[in-house]
Parts: C-alpha cells; sequence; structure tokens
C-alpha cells in the first residue's frame, strides 16, 4: 500500500560562518493511512529539522535539503512547484508546533484564524467556515466555542490554545499531520486529553500521525511504529512492540533502560552519560560509538549502513545480530 507520508533519505544542511552545518545526514521514514509513527530522540537530534523539510518550511536560502523521495501519498513534493506545496500545508498535510503561538496570530480573534483555513483552502462562505470552526471547536473539547471564536489567542490558557491549533491543524481533515512535542508545554493532564484527541480524530478520518516526542510513556501510549533519531540519523526504525520487547540499537537499548517506570512521563531523554556530537564534529564512524559500551574498532571508522531486518524494520549497527544473541543468553541466563 502506498504510505500516507515517505520520507527517503532526507538530509538537510544549513549555511553557516563557520560552513557548512548537516543537522539532518539520512533520514527515512514511513507512516501508512491510520497510523502513528513516534519520533525519538535527544535534543539536537534532528526531529524537528526534518518535520520542517518534510512540510517545505525550512527557508531555501539557509537551508539545503536533499532526499531520494518525498511523497505525500501519490504526490511527488520532490518534483512539485513551490506554489502547488504551500497549497498542501494545511490542507493535506497539516503541522502542530511545541508552541501554540508559533501557528497563532496573536491579532487576530481565534474564530478569524479558523475560517481563514477553509477560505482559503476549501473556498468557504465565511458563514459556512464558521459553522465548521465551531463544531471543529467543540470537536476538540472547547466549552462555549461560539462565544470563544470572539477570543485572542492571550484570552485562553495554554492548554487551550493548543486546541485551537489542534483545531485548526484538523480543519481540513489532513491526510498527515505532523505534531512536534506538541503537549511537552502543557501539563499531564491536558497531555493526556490532546493526545486523546489526535487519537479520536485518527479514528475517524484515517489520517496518518507524525508525532515527535521526548516521552516514553507517550511513545508506548501513541505509537504504532517508532524511529529513534540519534545526531541526524535514524538508528533504529520498528513497531512499537519490537522496539520495546527488542530493541536492536544500543543507542534504543540504552533508552529504554534509563526510563524509571514510574518517572518515564515529561521528562527529556538522558539515557546515557555524555552528550551527542553537534552536527560540526560528528566522528567519522558510528555516531553513536563515542558513547557506546559495544563499540569495537570498526564502529570507530565506519559509518554503518542501515540494514532492513524485515518490512519496516531497520538498524544501524554493525553489531546488532550478535548483540541481540548476547542479549537472549543474558536473558535465559537470567531466567
Ligand atoms: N536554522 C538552523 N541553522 C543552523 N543549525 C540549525 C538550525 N536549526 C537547527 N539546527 C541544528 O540542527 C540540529 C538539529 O536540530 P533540531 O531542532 O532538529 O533538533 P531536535 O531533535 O528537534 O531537538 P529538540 O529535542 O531540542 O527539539 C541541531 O544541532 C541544531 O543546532
Ligand atoms: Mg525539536
Amino acid at each position: 500500500m502506498t504510505p500516507a507520508l515517505q520520507v527517503e533519505s532526507l538530509a538537510v544542511t544549513f549555511a553557516s560562518d563557520r560552513g557548512p552545518i548537516a543537522a539532518v545526514e539520512d533520514v527515512s521514514l514511513r507512516v501508512a493511512q491510520g497510523r502513528t509513527l513516534c519520533v525519538v530522540g535527544e535534543s539536537g537530534s534532528g526531529k524537528s529539522v526534518s518535520i520542517l523539510a518534510t512540510m517545505g518550511l525550512l527557508d531555501p536560502r539557509r537551508a539545503t535539503v536533499r532526499a531520494t523521495a518525498l511523497r505525500l501519498g501519490d504526490i511527488d513534493l520532490l518534483n512539485l512547484p513551490a506554489d502547488q506545496r504551500r497549497a498542501l500545508n494545511g490542507d493535506r498535510v497539516a503541522m502542530v508546533f511545541q508552541d501554540p503561538m508559533t501557528s497563532l496570530n496573536p491579532y487576530l480573534r481565534i474564530g478569524t484564524q479558523l475560517t481563514e483555513v477553509l477560505e482559503v483552502h476549501r473556498k468557504m462562505p465565511r458563514a459556512l467556515a464558521a459553522t465548521h470552526a465551531i463544531a471543529m471547536l467543540h470537536a476538540v473539547g472547547i466549552s462555549a466555542p461560539t462565544q470563544r471564536m470572539r477570543a485572542y489567542p492571550h484570552e485562553l490558557s495554554g492548554g487551550m490554545r493548543q486546541r485551537v491549533v489542534l483545531a485548526m491543524a484538523l480543519l481540513c481533515q489532513p491526510d498527515v499531520l505532523l505534531a512536534d512535542e506538541p503537549t511537552t508545554a502543557l501539563d499531564v493532564t491536558i497531555q493526556a486529553q490532546v493526545l486523546q484527541l489526535i487519537r479520536d480524530q485518527q479514528a475517524q478520518t484515517g489520517m496518518a500521525v507524525v508525532l515527535v516526542t521526548h516521552d516514553m510513556g507517550v511513545v508506548a501510549h501513541m505509537a504504532d511504529d517508532v524511529a529513534v533519531l540519534y545526531a541526524g540519523l535514524v538508528v533504529e526504525r520498528a513497531s512499537v512492540g519490537d522496539l520495546f520487547a527488542a530493541p536492536r540499537h544500543p543507542y534504543t537499548r540504552a533508552l529504554l533502560a534509563s526510563i524509571p517506570a514510574t518517572e518515564s512521563r515529561g521528562h527529556r531523554l538522558q539515557a546515557i552519560a555524555g552528550t551527542p556530537p553537534s552536527p560540526a564534529a560528528r566522528p567519522p564512524g558510528c555516531v553513536f560509538a563515542p558513547r557506546c559500551a559495544s563499540a569495537q574498532a570498526l564502529c570507530l571508522t565506519t559509518r554503518p549502513p542501515e540494514e532492513t531486518l524485515a518490512a519496516d524494520r531497520t538498524v544501524r549497527c554493525f553489531r546488532h545480530a550478535e548483540l541481540a544473541e548476547l542479549a537472549e543468553l543474558a536473558e535465559r541466563a537470567d531466567g
């Protein structure tokens, strides 16, 4: 089946005074209709840049974006004229950022901002657009939605603002929703509600969701599939079940082992001692080798390729098979 969104070998380089910065080196993501892909990884691993590049939102004067494929369903985004591509944003593909004010205009009533989406993308007359907007505000759990239409963003709480942004993103029933830590700034109860709203909408419309999160609790709750990013590379990609039951990359393993069961919520991923390499100083071998307890000589000199283990299961580690065997032996010895 054609994925709702397909990103193959995405690379993003920023121009800087000190030379090019390879923020994203090689990221491939696939999400099927009706499914949720969670993208996890430490700060600076390239999650946001990958999402922004996928949306075509990076400034072409500063960022060079390359990919072998970038497809929204049957639409080839790589070869689409810029204006046609922009027209897809907010329509076939929508995005929610961590900070709702990124998407809201502080000077406009939320009703104006919501109806505008439908007027622009659906050429809907204003009155009809307003009816739809009110229904969507209701759907995302905003009480007295008709009155709220007249509110300015600053008159709403953070949780409400994020619901409004979600309503705006969902208005055109996008095929794909890209959400970059949409609930990180919210308290735990509101976070759970907003995530549930995404799931509800997904169940109704079959949209595909890409959810960037630091929170493995959210991953366990939301993901069908997971992509683990490290230093601009997808180091492992698997179904959520496979990933939790049998992680193949040492980084993923460390990540999962480091989560205290009761404290996983809201915690920034800080799995292992040390920090990831900056894009300007990536090691020549495996990007994780300097922090990896299992690294050997080859790992320090050569980048491991992305190896496909099964449909939609990949890993980037020379020693994954050997280490999996060892892990299994250790488990048997324990049991
Ligand atoms: N406009 C830019 N110019 C130069 N470098 C950038 C730019 N935007 C991001 N970067 C660099 O690209 C790398 C990836 O950044 P990105 O924001 O994608 O990380 P992230 O995984 O989203 O982190 P976080 O969890 O903190 O949100 C970082 O090293 C960052 O400093
Ligand atoms: Mg980010």
